[in-house]
């Protein structure tokens, strides 16, 4: 049975869950208990086309939790007769554009909610906006709550007109009059609105064209490897792209890796090839080394890979995207950390310039929407913060390779007498950051050791000089002094940093660019009240004067470590006992 996929936008408000769960209700088939066969099923090899494919989206959601990744969207499952739906939703209110954004990538089809006494408002143009961005051409206007309006058709033709004048690039837009509360036009069709000739919003979901998937040379995405014994060893997943045949050479990507497929394995047998769409397990003919997320893709027509991109970007999270910090982005079955180029607001479209920290294989959006498109998720919450659509591959960094030096961090260490670190010193301005960090500064150097010091106030002066203390200007400042940072190491030396640095993810990159046993996060922890009162650079009465903008703990936030190497409590230790406990600490970690 044939298989739509579609996406609602709308709000609770609109009548969105009465709506879902109506057509939950009316349908011949709930999948609750079809899906627990399924689980089962998934773990044999080779289940069968859609079957598998309901079975991989179960998988790839358990492996998502797993990973600790959360997909707000949640996938439900009905049939009638006539097809089976999987209906991507998010209960509750819940932001919108994300719940949509997340679902859409390989939606058919979307139904878009309004409520008839309020008409097309700009989130109604928005969800358009997003749903015509994101690749779907047929769209059903479910005009809402029409029963609150006197089934009037004039009200219904003046929303289908304003929603039509939109002039968004869908190859077809279905108007259907509506009420979920009495179930007008949902199911079947109504008496209540005489006038209206058209479909059931059902009927609609049951005759929809499917677009065919784009054909061209073969794309599979690999999303479990498949081991249930030493003999076996199989591929799951789904062709995403043109049909892959018994016996084609494939390209393993990311890499040059080839082999050619041996076996495409079925519940019901293997098969000789499988079309666009279709879930199976593949068997190479070679013992190659590949792992979920990678591509099986024609030997002779490979996708390309690449780490920078224009991307189309859509926004989603109350704080706004601050450029240059790390997030995750979440392509075809991988995970890479991502940093974007553009500030954007909560519900911004943009083209923007987006980073991978790895190369991946890749398709256009408009190719291949698998391939083409990714989520953003926040590294330290793992919330969906955005999504991206790949206009375009840039080519940064496709010149640019490591050079292998000769005289390595090793020799250095061997000829220092110890070894490199960063000392990261974090915490409110006045907590005795720099006090602190002199102090074991000094006693290092006394005993010979290779030492320097990156002070917030005095790297500000020269190589952060044209950067404030808006959240943007922390995150790039930080992410300057990280760099630094992990050069000095890369140079031998024991570094103290000593910035504020308010922003656990911005902490996180820094331990992230050196190796484990080389970061040392130092928690200068001092009550707000404390460093008030202290307040040595008389800042902190110009910030409640207000002569001061976005102050630390006053009207810009601050990020408590959570799991600091040293915590120093500087109301109980002075600073020479605090510094104390720092170089015993370097030294208890074997670093001198
Ligand atoms: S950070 O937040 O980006 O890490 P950094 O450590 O470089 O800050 O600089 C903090 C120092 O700048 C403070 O010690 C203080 O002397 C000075 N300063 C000036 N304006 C501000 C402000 N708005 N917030 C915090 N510190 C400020």
């Amino acid at each position: 049975m044939e298989l739509l996929r579609f996406i609602t936008c709308g709000s609770v408000d609109d009548g969105k869950s009465t709506l879902i769960g109506r057509l939950l209700y009316e349908s011949k088939l709930l999948y609750t208990d079809h899906l627990a066969a399924l689980e089962a099923d998934s773990k044999r090899v080779g289940t069968r086309g859609d079957d598998l494919d309901f079975a991989l989206l179960v998988d790839g959601l358990a492996a998502e939790r797993e990973q600790g990744i959360t997909i707000d969207v949640a996938h439900r499952f009905f049939a009638t007769e006539a097809r089976r739906f999987i209906v991507a939703d998010t209960p509750g209110h819940e932001q919108y554009t994300r719940n949509m954004v997340t679902g859409a990538s390989t939606a058919d089809a979307a139904v878009i909610l309004l409520d008839a006494r309020k008409g097309v408002l700009a989130q109604t143009r928005r969800h358009a906006h997003i749903v015509s961005l994101l690749g779907i051409r047929h769209v059903a206007l479910a005009v809402n709550k029409l029963d609150l309006v006197g089934y009037s058709k004039e009200i219904f033709d003046k929303i289908c007109g304003e929603f039509t004048a939109l002039g968004l690039d869908f190859a077809e837009v279905t108007c259907v009059p509506m009420s979920a509360t009495d179930g007008v036009n949902v199911v079947g069709r109504s008496e209540l609105t005489p006038w209206y000739d058209g479909k059931s919003l059902l009927q609609w979901l049951e005759s929809v064209e499917i677009d065919e998937a784009p054909d061209g040379p073969s794309r599979f995405l690999v999303q479990w490897v498949n081991r249930p014994d030493a003999d076996f060893r199989g591929y799951s997943g789904r062709v995403l792209r043109g049909t892959l045949r018994k016996g084609d050479p494939v390209r393993v990507l990311p890499g040059d890796r080839e082999s050619v497929v041996d076996r495409i394995v079925t519940m019901d047998g293997d098969l000789a090839e499988a079309p666009t769409g279709t879930s199976v397990t593949v068997v190479l003919a070679d013992e190659v080394d590949v792992s979920r997320g990678d591509v099986l893709a024609a030997a002779e027509d490979p996708p390309g890979t690449a780490d920078t991109f224009q991307a189309h970007l859509v926004w989603m999270d109350e704080s706004g995207l601050l450029p240059g910090r790390q997030y995750l982005a979440k392509i075809g079955a991988r995970t890479v950390n991502v940093t974007i180029e553009k500030p954007l607001q909560l519900n911004e479209i943009a083209v923007a310039d987006v980073h991978f920290d790895t190369p991946v294989p890749f398709e256009t959006y408009r190719t291949n929407r698998d391939l083409g498109s990714f989520v953003v998720l926040d590294r330290l919450t793992n919330a969906t913060v955005g999504a991206g659509m790949i206009d375009c591959a840039l080519r940064r960094s496709a010149n640019v390779r490591w050079q292998t030096l000769t005289v390595d961090k090793r020799a250095r260490a061997e000829r220092n007498g110890h070894r490199p670190c960063v000392v990261w010193l974090t915490g409110l301005s006045g907590a005795g950051k720099s006090t602190i960090a002199d102090l074991v500064e000094k006693t290092l150097h006394a005993e010979g050791r290779h030492t320097f010091l990156l002070d917030g106030d005095n790297v500000r002066h020269g190589l952060n000089s044209d950067l404030g203390f808006t959240d943007a200007d922390r995150v790039e400042n930080i992410r300057r002094i990280a760099e630094v940072a992990a050069l000095m190491v890369q140079a031998g030396l024991i570094v103290l940093v000593s910035f504020i640095s308010p922003f656990r993810a911005e902490r996180a990159l820094a331990r992230d660019l050196v190796e484990e046993n080389e970061f040392c996060e130092v928690f200068v922890d001092t009550p707000l009240s404390v460093a008030e009162q202290r307040d040595p650079k008389g800042l902190y009465a110009r910030a409640r004067r207000g002569e001061l903008a976005n102050f630390t703990g006053i009207d810009s936030p601050y990020e408590p470590p959570e799991n600091p190497e040293i915590r120093l409590d500087t109301t109980a230790l002075s600073p020479e006992v605090a510094a104390g406990v720092v170089v015993a600490k370097l030294r208890a970690l074997g670093i001198c």
